[in-house]
């Protein structure tokens, strides 16, 4: 049985190998066969000239112009490109025929069939290739259709019909090819409006549908986020501009119509370098970020409605070689950085009113005049010149008086509307306001900063600004829960990213009173300073008003977004070996009593009690210390009274009268039990732990090596120099007394946390260069010197 068994099963094995030998045989002649019959169907181009039948055609030597590859005796790879201007094929040519032929190669991956002059509608037939992944037929007569088959083949990558006679719409199942990365109908016939289901195509990265008759507007394409080329050249495209995530590169919007204003978010598609939205009838200012974008090399926004007053100061990026502003509405002085004297620089400026000699500039009335009559006021520059003629400032003052009443108008009527939209939403939503101006406090005029504030320039981070609600819910994603960090007595914490791409924490605070935003302004001005390279700096905020009567409901506090955990995190919550050095611990424990000073004397009136914890202090990627959570004078005052944390000690500091005297000595407490957990690497979690832990300290101090005792860190046992650590626990312990008065003052801490690292320093030189035991510290870090300076 099991000898028979095995004789049966050798025989099939041997069939099936010669079966599959007899049939690459076949495989190979049959393909030779095709390429034949295609050369025939062809009309015999010049460029097949080189085949017959004796051709080894997975053996012949690539061209530009012709190319077969194989895999393993199939073709999957065919490119036939013609003589550019080669005529249709003759009337007895059959593109049925020529795809019945073609669909006999079914491995072909990659299939060019360029310049052949190949006539009809693409055949349905198509579909048998379905494991094409590059389709190029550019430059030939197809017409009608894209035939729906296509859709099945879902390897499709590219998809190139360039310079044929195709029609009909862009077919909705395109939005089907899911790894679809190139799609390029230029020079068509194609007609209509897009299909929404192009958003889908994720993988999308150029988008070229130029010279058709495509119209209506482009659908969202913001999920498109890998898209690099947004072509839509030659179309009747409109009114809004698109929507594109920001990793565009190319844009091209020339010739379509466009009438809405540029979207601010272009701003910030921080790798466009080929802008060209010319000839539409784009109005509003003219964004001048687009001249700094850092990209920038190519920007034409020549022949549309741009309005915007140009300084000579402007600055622009070095890069960008090609300008054209010609024929818009733009006033002021040509940007020096646009100097056409620079060679290869092309900058094109004719038919505006800018203040210049050159290219052909209208009197400053023109502009302001076309302005008005699209409805935007031009900047208010200069005042019309004595020159003018009556006829002239009459029909200005006619079109001001016109331009004012429709601004009116318009405002009533949007007035109206809202109003009755409000009767029916609920009264909560944003105003918008401006921080910059409109408020001063007298608290502001005599507030005074000592040197640190001067220093403020270096930190690195943007100018204080408002922002808005729509900016913040766009950073939050709509401050959804995988964005919610946490929640405290002072409202939620949440991530965010900045249309820039810098991380944010916002703080948002649900007002329980009604105030209006004056009441808030100062507390504003007061965070706005609060900027320190060792607090975590606030850079901007929010209000959210109620709509009945404008007054805040939310305040959103933005802070800068400090990437590297806690303190707590890199000492008793990583792992020994992981944990900070003595070095780094000096380091931060001395940026935090930074910190601190600069909240006491930094800023008149100090702020105060600010519940310091180490879960607050956040470590930045140079491990530099910053303290997150301070008693903010917004949230002292109008949520109440601060909490004070379990163990800020001393019943005496609530008695009014000492805390004015000793004010400053409650964030010493807390500083204290922050500096026990830096020295013992334990964690800290109640008030009793604080005393038990001290009195071990406190025992501990006395004896001769205290760098040996088991209540200090195993991580920096023997790894400190012993009267830097004995320095350190000193000053702990006197931060740690019951009687305010006790305790040192910050100026002293610091004192003592930069003589201890001093020592510990030069005990390091020492112990390096007597022994080569080649003892596990870390090299003196940055911040040391950054903080001790
Ligand atoms: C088309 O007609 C030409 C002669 O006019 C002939 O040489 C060619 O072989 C024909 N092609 C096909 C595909 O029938
Ligand atoms: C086929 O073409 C090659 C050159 O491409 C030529 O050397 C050969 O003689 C041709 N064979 C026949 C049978 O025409
Ligand atoms: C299509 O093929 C032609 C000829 O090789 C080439 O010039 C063109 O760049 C191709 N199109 C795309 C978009 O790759
Ligand atoms: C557009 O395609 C036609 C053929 O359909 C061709 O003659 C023409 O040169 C193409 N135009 C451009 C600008 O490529
Ligand atoms: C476009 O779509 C995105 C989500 O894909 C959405 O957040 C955005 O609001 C949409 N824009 C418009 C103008 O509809
Ligand atoms: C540029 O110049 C204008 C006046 O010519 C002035 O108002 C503006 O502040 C200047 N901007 C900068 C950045 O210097």
């Amino acid at each position: 049985m099991g000898v028979e068994k095995f004789c049966s099963s050798t025989i099939l094995v041997f069939c099936v190998v010669f079966l599959s030998v007899s049939c690459t045989e076949q495989l190979k002649t049959s393909h030779a066969h095709t390429l034949l019959r295609i050369k025939w169907l062809l009309n015999s181009p010049a460029v097949l000239r080189s085949w017959n039948t004796s051709t080894d055609f997975c053996n012949t030597e690539p061209s530009p112009s012709l190319t077969v590859v194989c895999y393993e005796d199939s073709i999957t790879q065919l490119h036939i490109i013609g003589e550019k201007g080669t005529p249709s094929l003759p009337r007895n040519f059959s593109i049925d025929s020529f795809f019945t032929t073609l669909v006999r190669l079914p491995s072909l991956k990659v299939l060019s069939l360029v310049n052949l002059g190949l006539w009809g509608s693409l055949p349905s037939k198509i579909s048998r290739l379905f494991v094409l992944e590059i389709l190029n037929v550019s430059s030939n007569f197809l017409y009608g259709h894209i035939p729906q088959e296509v859709s099945v083949l879902r390897s499709l990558q590219t998809v190139i019909l360039d310079n044929n006679l195709f029609t009909g719409r862009v077919p909705n199942w395109i939005g089907e090819l899911s790894v679809l990365s190139v799609l390029s109908l230029r020079n068509n016939s194609f007609s209509g409006s897009l299909p929404n289901s192009l958003k889908n195509l994720e993988t999308l990265r150029v988008l070229s549908l130029s010279m058709n008759q495509l119209s209506g507007e482009v659908p969202n394409l913001s999920s498109l986020t890998n898209l690099q080329v947004l072509d839509l050249e030659d179309n009747n495209f409109g009114p809004e501009f698109p929507n594109v995530a920001n990793k565009l590169v190319t844009l091209v919007l020339k010739n379509n119509r466009f009438s809405s204003a540029i979207p601010e978010e272009v701003s910030s598609d921080y790798q466009l370098k080929w802008i060209d939205i010319s000839f539409n009838k784009f109005v509003g200012p003219f964004p001048k970020s687009l001249l700094t974008l850092p990209s920038i090399t190519y920007l034409n926004i020549a022949g549309n409605r741009f309005t915007g007053l140009l300084f000579e100061n402007m600055s622009c990026n070095a890069e960008l070689d090609y300008v054209d502003f010609s024929s818009n509405l733009l006033t002021g002085r040509l940007p020096t950085c646009l100097d056409t004297n620079i060679k290869n620089k092309v900058v094109r400026y004719a038919k505006n009113c800018l203040d210049t000699r050159e290219q052909n500039q209208h009197p400053y009335f023109y502009c302001r005049n076309e302005a008005l009559a699209v409805g935007i006021f031009p900047h208010n520059q200069k005042k019309p010149r004595r020159k003018a003629n009556a006829i002239l400032a009459i029909s200005i003052v006619g079109g001001i008086i016109a331009g004012v009443m429709v601004v009116g108008l318009i405002l009533l009527l949007v007035r109206r509307i809202k109003s009755k939209q409000m009767m029916k939403i609920p009264p909560t939503r944003l105003i918008k306001e401006n921080v910059s101006n409109g408020y001063s406090s007298k608290l502001l005029s005599d507030a005074r900063y000592i040197s640190q504030t001067m220093r403020l320039g270096a930190l690195g981070l943007p100018s204080y600004r408002s922002f808005s609600l729509e900016e913040l819910e766009q950073a939050t994603n709509n401050f959804d829960s995988s964005s919610f960090l946490g929640e405290g007595s002072h409202g939620q914490m949440y991530r965010g990213r900045l249309n820039d791409g810098s991380l944010v924490a916002v703080r948002c605070l649900k007002l329980k009173k009604r105030h209006s935003t004056q009441n808030f302004m100062h507390h504003i001005e007061l965070i706005s300073k609060l900027r320190h390279s060792h607090l975590v700096s606030a850079l901007g905020h929010c209000f959210e008003c109620y709509l009945d009567d404008s007054s805040v409901s939310r305040i959103f506090l933005v802070f800068e977004y400090v990437q590297n955990g806690t303190l707590r995190g890199h000492l008793s919550e990583a792992p020994i070996e992981q944990r900070l050095t003595w070095t780094q611990r000096i380091a931060a424990a001395i940026g935090i009593a930074k910190g601190i000073q600069f909240l006491h004397t930094g800023i008149v009136p100090g702020v105060f009690s600010n519940n310091l914890k180490i879960t607050d202090i956040l470590l930045d990627n140079n491990l530099l210390a910053k303290i997150s959570s301070y008693n903010l004078p917004l949230l002292a005052d109008n949520m109440g009274k601060v909490s004070t944390g379990f163990y800020s000690s001393g019943s005496k500091e609530s008695k009014a009268s000492a805390r004015k005297i000793h004010e400053d000595k409650v964030d010493v407490f807390d500083f204290g039990i922050i500096l026990l957990e830096m020295i013992t690497g334990r964690p800290i979690l109640s008030k009793d732990e604080v005393d038990y832990v001290k009195d071990q300290l406190q025992i501990n101090i006395n004896v001769d090596d205290v760098g040996q005792t088991s209540n200090v860190d195993p991580a920096i046992r023997k790894m400190c120099s012993e009267e830097s650590l004995k320095t350190v626990t000193g000053i702990c312990l006197r931060a740690l007394s019951k009687e305010p008065a006790e305790r040192p003052s910050v100026e002293d801490i610091l004192w003592n946390l930069q003589f201890a690292g001093q020592v510990h320093d030069e005990w390091r030189g020492d112990s390096q260069s007597q022994s080569s035991k080649g003892s596990p510290i870390s090299p003196s870090h940055p911040s040391l010197q950054q903080a001790s300076q």
